[in-house]
């Protein structure tokens, strides 16, 4: 989809369709008024009739039939005016963006007010736009049940300001390419998107000035005795890979920042097998690492002025002949070992070599997404993920970052009291606990091998994948986190 900024006079404009955002108070606005003008009242007729208040992610539709030249005005709901965040605007893009494909036209005007003309609207708008139509339909046979928008161009009424706007445009084209990446690595079935497919999807993906890919074969992983990610690819045919991708900007880094992302391409449990059910949809356990690639993909175009070394341990978790087998210990880089108790808590052995590798780079910061723990979905449910943290300042960062992404990032403790929770008998520790907190135990785990660097584990087991349709994301992988991080990396949550 190509996104343009256009002047439009909105009454006067020819296209097939023409968008006009509305508020709860908004209904009765200056163009909404305008147009119903225009239409003889069968705008405000039609408001009353539908009932339509505006609410966020609803739409109303009116065929004008030559009153004025748009072929039909649509209302966009952005809920409650007090509430009116940049969410709501990727909400109404999203919206826009698939009314105009559901009616099959081509071309789109999504009108702005001269007050909505600013970076922020118009970036949301294109992102939510981009990230709407969004669909993973390479293994369909049956053909298209919507049109797919050629053109949505952003309606402004003066030109002033105008290369902020064309760069938020800019911007938010690049964040929903890599989040579309994310989401299409996350979709891709467990058999084609093995660890090799991922490595080669980083290289094909992370082209550009600055950036280099490096991806480590089982020999090399032996060499480096990365003894998790080896435990855990026992049990698979396939290869392991350690992916390592770096940027680094033209100029002097700010700062150095590590992402690590869990690469579990598909998470049968092992030998301490998941029931079937759980078995479903875990070919998502790749969703982390999915968006530590998407992420660093786009770095190139964004020229951030920070060092970033993005790091994907990646193997399957299968139970053959060959599997690490329940009490089995595991010998660490650092010098710590580990009693496997259950092998279906395999996120956390293959991130802590990555974590080991990355603390000795030296960041300012490292932060792991990992779809880590059932228990975090118990605890904050699929809209929100577990954020953990040994340092407050990076914790409220994210955080913000995450907000202004439409990311929920909710705290939770690293609360000592459940460090017994994962001492062995025979090791230094054990890889799951003997109770509940389970993402509070998972994220101790980790804890272990950060040394004191400053630290951020995203738990994203809930979010990186949706069990329904959403206005922003079908079914499926969602790539979450991509776009926290892109905010955390050009600068805005400091
Ligand atoms: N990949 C799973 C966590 C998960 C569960 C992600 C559901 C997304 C949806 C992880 O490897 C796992 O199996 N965790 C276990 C840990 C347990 C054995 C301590 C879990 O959560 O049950
Ligand atoms: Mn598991
Ligand atoms: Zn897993």
């Amino acid at each position: 989809m190509e996104i343009k900024i256009r002047e439009i006079a909105p009454t006067r404009v020819q296209t097939a369709l023409l968008a006009v955002p509305v508020n709860d108070k908004g209904l009765d606005g200056n163009l909404a008024k305008r147009l119903d003008r225009q239409l003889k009242g069968r705008l405000g007729a039609l408001v009353k009739k539908s009932g339509f208040t505006a609410k966020r992610g609803s739409s109303l539709l009116l065929a004008t039939h030559g009153a004025i030249p748009a072929g039909h005005v649509l209302l966009v709901g952005l809920g409650k005016q007090d509430e009116v965040a940049p969410h709501a605007w990727r909400v109404a893009g999203a919206v826009a963006a698939k009314e105009a494909g559901r009616i099959w036209v081509d071309e789109a005007v999504f009108m702005l007010s001269p007050d909505q003309q600013t970076d922020v609207v118009v970036g949301a708008v294109a992102e939510g736009a981009l990230l709407g139509v969004y669909r993973f339909s390479k293994y369909r046979s049956n053909g298209h049940k919507r049109g797919t928008l050629g053109t949505l161009v952003l309606g402004r009424t003066a030109s002033r300001g105008s290369a902020a706007l064309t760069r938020a445009v800019r911007q938010a084209k690049l964040s929903a390419s890599a989040v579309c990446l994310a989401r299409d690595l996350v979709n891709e079935p467990a058999s084609i998107a093995t660890a090799t497919y991922l490595s080669e999807q980083a290289v094909v993906h992370c082209r550009g000035e600055g950036l280099k890919v490096e991806v480590w074969g089982k020999r090399k992983i032996q060499q480096m005795k990365l003894a998790g990610l080896l435990a855990v690819n026992q049990g698979s045919r396939e290869d392991p890979r350690f992916i390592r991708i770096r940027y680094k900007p033209k100029g002097k880094a700010r700062r150095k920042v590590a992402l690590i992302g869990k690469g579990i391409t598909f998470d049968s449990g092992g030998l301490s097998l998941k029931p079937p059910r759980s078995m479903e949809t875990m070919k998502l356990d790749m969703a982390g690492g999915a968006a530590v690639i998407a992420v660093m993909s786009v770095l190139p175009k964004l020229a951030p002025d920070v060092e970033v070394v993005g790091l994907v341990p990646a193997t399957d978790n299968l139970p053959d002949g060959g599997a690490q087998k329940p009490g089995d210990v595991i010998r660490y880089l650092n010098g710590k070992t580990v009693e496997v108790v259950n092998t279906d808590a395999e996120g956390r052995l293959v991130l802590a070599d990555a974590l080991i590798l990355a603390a000795r780079e030296k960041p300012d910061c490292m932060i792991n997404l990992a779809t880590l723990t059932g228990a975090c979905i118990v605890a904050l449910g699929n809209e929100l993920a577990g954020l953990f943290s040994n340092d407050g300042g990076l914790a409220q960062s994210l955080t913000a970052c995450g907000q202004d992404a439409g990311e929920n990032l909710w705290q939770l403790p690293l609360a000592t009291e459940y460090r017994e929770e994962i001492k062995s008998p025979i090791a230094d520790i054990k890889n799951v606990g003997s109770g509940s907190a389970g993402a509070i135990t998972a994220a101790l785990f980790l804890q272990e091998f950060v040394s004191d660097v400053p630290w951020a584990h995203l738990d994203i087991a809930g979010p990186a994948f949706a069990n329904k349709d959403h206005i922003t994301c079908p079914k499926g992988g969602t790539g979450f986190g991509v776009r926290t991080l892109l905010n955390f990396l050009s600068g805005t949550g400091e």
